[in-house]
């Protein structure tokens, strides 16, 4: 059963629903599930299909996260279930903001991943006007998650998610849980309408340290919540310090939420790369003449 102190809702990251079984098996709980396309491109049954030199159809690939979105929103009824619309760099909002109100009545519990682009945040902007609820995947930096912040003014509490991404900044010798921190802390002088949901999470150390720091939600891949409950569900003592050994720490800087959204410095090169790989995940799912798809 869930920890007594633990306050941070916890989500698998993941696109498999046997997974999500075994975790609800092994924690006696679980308060979401994020997907994205490569996660979507990882399922058994995907490969199967690949192997066999089959691709899929557009309307057959959508037909198939459906199907698994649907099957993870029965397992988690009470939780939130992302799912991540199709993003290269030439898709412009309004692209995005048609797949996302499509994907938005797939299930009751959807938040829509749009990416923390200058496209992906307009989109989310009208989104959550027209009362969609949003995550904004691939943020890397405060100044990103300050733009959303100002995007979605207005919105409830609940209806937005943004998804700092650490283990990539790890991945390039940058202390991504310094982003966690400094998000919470820019996020501690609002009025709450973005929750923080720590994302691209690679071990136990990560996990135990957005516990510690209070993000609101976390996203954990199998094999680490799978071993957090092994454990018994260990939760951060008080002495607990995240070692970030060799990696260049991200200071944190006084940034308001007075701005327009356009006028925050929200490129990210990171950002740009994520989307080029989540697109080209999608895109070796479909058959080859149907690649590229805006
Ligand atoms: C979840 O919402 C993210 O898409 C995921 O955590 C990314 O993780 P990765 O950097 O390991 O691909």
């Amino acid at each position: 059963m869930r920890p007594q102190n633990l306050k941070t809702r916890i989500f698998l990251d993941g696109g498999n629903p046997d997974e999500t079984r075994d975790i609800i098996r092994i924690l006696g709980f679980l308060d979401g599930q994020t997907t994205n396309p490569t996660l979507i491109s990882r399922h058994p049954e995907a490969r199967k299909r690949l192997s066999r030199g089959g691709g899929f159809s557009e309307k057959e690939i959508y037909d198939f996260y459906q199907g698994v979105v649907k099957t993870l929103s029965g397992l988690i009824p009470q939780g939130s279930v992302s799912i991540e619309v199709y993003a290269d760099a030439s898709t412009s909002a309004e692209t995005m903001l048609r797949q996302g109100r499509e994907m938005f009545s797939w299930i009751p519990n959807a938040h829509i991943k749009f990416p923390t682009s200058k496209e992906g945040l307009k989109a989310a902007a009208q989104a959550v006007k027209d009362g969609l609820r949003v995550n904004m995947t691939l943020c890397f930096s405060q100044e990103q998650a300050a733009a959303i912040y100002a995007a979605t003014k207005g919105a409830a509490k609940g209806q937005v998610f943004v998804s700092p991404f650490i283990g990539r900044l790890d991945d390039r010798g940058e202390n991504g849980m310094d982003v966690i921190a400094n998000t919470l802390c820019m996020y501690a002088g609002g009025d709450g309408h973005v929750e923080v949901l720590t994302a691209s999470v690679r071990n136990m150390d990560h996990f135990l340290y957005a516990l510690k720091l209070g993000t609101d939600i976390i996203t954990v891949p199998f094999d680490v919540l799978k071993t957090w409950g092994e454990r018994g569900m260990p939760m951060p003592a008080e002495t607990y310090r995240y070692e970030a050994k060799s990696l260049k720490p991200i200071s944190f800087r006084e940034i308001g939420f007075e701005k327009r959204w356009e006028d925050y410095d929200i490129g990210h090169e990171l950002t740009d790369k994520g989307m080029e790989r989540f697109s080209a995940d999608w895109n070796s799912l479909l058959q080859p003449e149907k690649r590229k798809i805006a």
